[in-house]
């Protein structure tokens, strides 16, 4: 029976949509430049394991709670643990979508313009010149109105999809968004693989030297693959709510993690064949898609459509991910206060539109308005991903073990799914090394926040 709630349409529905929320601006723009910084190789090799030792247990708990429940992240644990303060992780979430979402759509909106510059430009006047593509990108990033249109059309896109709903909404457009993104990045790859001298890209992403892992490396590798995979807001819960019994939990997760770190390989391997075959620099930080690809790509054989491709590629997966933020909030509207769909997207949308318009300002006219020594935007991108994520995704594996218990967790992993049930001294284990790699990064953001150094260098 179809609940009022909506559902996913089918089997793969929800595992589109649920790579969609994960595949973002992580992959495509974080991803190569964290790489880019860290030594390319031997922050790949820390990344995958994270993302199998720490980012599977975690995603699965939050399909489990969804699924179970039928209830986004507030409700679900009111539902498991009535009167409980355990309800508490799905406050934090709502308020982490809200967080995540005031700086995500203002990038969101970025990724438009960067998408219309390269098809009425295509960046012919940055060819070569990092100095003026960076002035470009500081004089627009930092200006008044210009950000703020593209914002309010990134984000009025985002509050469109999910009034549309689970199946008309979210499922449809990732649906045509995802395949889009894929075969895209592809064509990139292929382009850059193709480049004389692209080899060496591919060479500084996937030939570890160990001699480069830092303890730094290692602690921004963790973190991301918390951000990556869309953990520790309930995001997954939200989407997991949607589900049916015969869904396979287990192996849609795996698929969910495997589609994410497959898109973030291309897209780094997409970038990296191209900056090593024009001589760019690969640690060019978080400008290094705005500010070196644009003066690259003129010089590519058939550049003006790849940089338009590319951006296109990065504002569509920034759209699937926003909406499953946005969709946390709708969802505990609708679920804990009976709202409407339409009433709780508009108004939420809106207010986050709202608090987004001063994220962009924060960079340019308001950047001396300060929180902690940080504007606005750095304020809740470091707050959420440092600390708001990591806690909520720490006390969602410390509830299946602790509170709910691992039997009850494995009976809900088991449905849908025929392999054999797994111990649950393994898997305990498992999520005890989880929590505790989260726990020690958690403290270690704390203790660097408070002294300045970190605890392991
Ligand atoms: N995973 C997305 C990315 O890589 C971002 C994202 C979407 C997210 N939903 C989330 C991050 C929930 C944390 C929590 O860009």
């Amino acid at each position: 029976m179809e609940s009022s709630r909506g559902k996913w349409s089918s089997k793969a529905g929800f595992i589109i949509a649920a790579s969609g929320s994960a595949v973002g601006l992580g992959n495509i723009w974080k991803y190569p430049y964290i790489a880019g910084e860290n030594g390319g190789a031997a922050f790949t090799f820390v990344y995958l394991i994270c993302i199998a030792v720490v980012g599977l247990p975690i995603l699965l708990s939050e399909f489990v709670i969804g699924r179970k429940t039928q209830l986004s992240p507030v409700g679900a644990f009111e539902k498991l643990v009535p009167k409980t303060k355990w309800k508490f992780i799905g406050y934090l979430g709502v308020a982490s979508a809200f967080v995540i979402l005031s700086f995500y759509g203002v990038i969101g909106g970025w990724t438009i313009k960067y998408t219309y510059l390269a098809i009425s430009t295509g960046f012919e006047n940055l060819s070569g010149n990092p100095e003026a593509a960076g002035e470009v990108f500081n004089a627009f990033t930092t200006s008044t109105w210009n950000p703020l249109f593209w914002h309010l059309i990134f984000m009025s896109l985002t509050v469109w999809i999910i009034v549309n709903g689970i199946k008309g909404g979210i499922e449809k457009w990732s649906k045509i968004m995802m395949p889009m993104i894929v075969i895209i990045l592809i064509l990139l790859v292929v382009r850059g693989l193709t480049l004389p001298g692209g080899m060496k890209g591919v060479e500084f992403l996937f030939s570890p030297k160990f001699s480069e892992l830092t303890p730094q490396s290692i602690v921004l590798a963790l973190g991301h693959s918390f951000f990556t995979i869309s953990l520790g807001m309930g995001t997954m819960i939200t989407y997991g709510s949607y589900l049916g019994r015969e869904q396979n939990l287990l192996k849609s997760g795996v698929i969910v993690i495997g589609v994410d770190t497959a898109i973030a390989l291309l897209a780094g391997i997409a970038i990296f064949t191209a900056v090593f075959a024009l001589g760019a620099d690969p640690a060019g930080g978080p400008g290094l898609i705005f500010t070196v690809l644009p003066t690259i790509f003129p010089k590519i054989p058939g550049g003006h459509m790849w940089a338009s491709l590319f951006f296109f590629v990065l504002f569509m997966a920034a759209l699937t991910s926003a909406i499953s933020m946005l969709e946390v909030v709708t969802a505990y509207f609708v679920d804990q206060k009976g709202w409407s769909r339409s009433k709780a997207t508009l108004i939420f949308g809106g207010v986050i539109t709202v608090v987004g318009g001063f994220s962009s300002l924060s960079l340019g006219g308001f950047s001396d308005i300060t929180i902690f020594g940080m504007n606005f935007f750095a304020f809740l991108d470091g707050v959420s991903s440092k600390y708001m994520l990591p806690i909520g995704g720490l006390l969602i594996a410390v509830f299946i073990v602790y509170r709910w218990g691992l039997p009850k967790f494995l009976d809900e992993i088991m449905e849908g799914h025929t392999g054999h049930r797994p111990s649950a001294m393994v898997v305990k284990v498992i999520f005890i090394i989880a929590a505790a790699v989260v726990f020690f990064i958690i403290v270690n953001e704390i203790v660097q926040a408070i002294t300045g150094s970190s605890i392991i260098g």
